[in-house]
């Protein structure tokens, strides 16, 4: 495994999830074969952020555009949900994880809402690592909900217009309160952002790979956090003002 630097590892880790149905359609299996071992992934996921330090870890786990899949495989999807944080709450517990949840929870079933509210609720004063799920979640529908929300506030003299600054349109998400991601995965070998964090992902480094969620290991991990520590964020700087040089000279 390579070594990872300790001091450069990301505050903020975000991953789309993908390839769970294709990893159980190449083995004439269900898909949803494929999402009960992309929950094991998941799990190692956890633990590996808890264990390297990461401060924050975001997961896609379902689309505003997921709705519109097989009604069968959604609900398959939200009982296996239910099923992962009822297992896994005395987990974050003992390690002090807080969970946390993003995107339009007025859709999910009643059930899954009361399950994440009973999560969110037990784990509510743990300080450690923050884990967000993305469920029921798209980024435009979220910077529209934003939109909408401080409109309302303009017209009742809560907010001014000139008041709407990026600053304060980051309090209106709903990741207000968590840093922007350093770095995205993305999984099965897709290229795009598929509605994940818009606004969030302005400079974050992303990284895809082939292999498929189920397939996605520890060491698999460990390369792409070590990708990411060869990276150089500039956010619109010159390489040479990110170093000394940069600091003692004007030109
Ligand atoms: C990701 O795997 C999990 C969800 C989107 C819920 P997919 O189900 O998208 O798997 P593929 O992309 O069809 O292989
Ligand atoms: C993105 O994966 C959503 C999640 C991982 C939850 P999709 O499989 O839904 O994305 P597309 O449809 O291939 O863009
Ligand atoms: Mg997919």
């Amino acid at each position: 495994m390579q070594p990872l630097d300790p001091h450069k590892l990301p505050v903020h880790l975000a991953v789309i999830m993908d390839g769970n149905g294709r990893w159980a359609q190449q083995r004439m299996l269900k898909r949803i074969v494929g999402h009960q071992r992309g929950a094991e992934t998941v799990k190692m996921v956890v633990e590996q952020a808890w264990l390297l330090g990461i401060n924050y870890l975001t997961l896609f786990a379902f689309s505003s555009e997921n709705w519109s899949r097989p009604a069968l495989e959604v609900r398959a999807l939200m009982t296996l949900l239910k099923k992962y944080i009822r297992q896994e709450t005395a987990r974050m517990m003992r390690k002090n994880i807080r969970y946390n949840v993003i995107g339009n929870r007025s859709d999910l079933p009643g059930d899954v809402n009361e399950t994440l509210d009973e999560a969110i609720r037990t784990t509510s004063l743990n300080t450690g690592m923050v884990l967000t799920l993305a469920l029921s979640y798209g980024g435009r529908q979220e910077l529209s909900r934003a939109a909408a929300q401080m409109a309302r506030d303009a017209v009742s003299g809560k907010i001014a217009p000139e008041a709407i600054t990026p600053d304060l349109f980051d309090t209106y998400l709903d990741t207000g309160g968590l840093p922007d991601p350093d770095f995205l995965i993305r999984t099965s070998g897709e290229m795009r952002i598929s509605n994940f964090l818009l606004w969030q992902l302005a400079y974050t480094e992303l990284y895809f790979t082939d292999i498929n969620w189920p397939d996605f290991t520890i060491n698999e991990l460990h390369k792409a956090l070590a990708d990411f520590q060869s990276r150089e964020r500039r956010f619109g700087k010159t390489s040479d003002q990110l170093t000394d040089r940069g600091t003692l000279s004007n030109d």
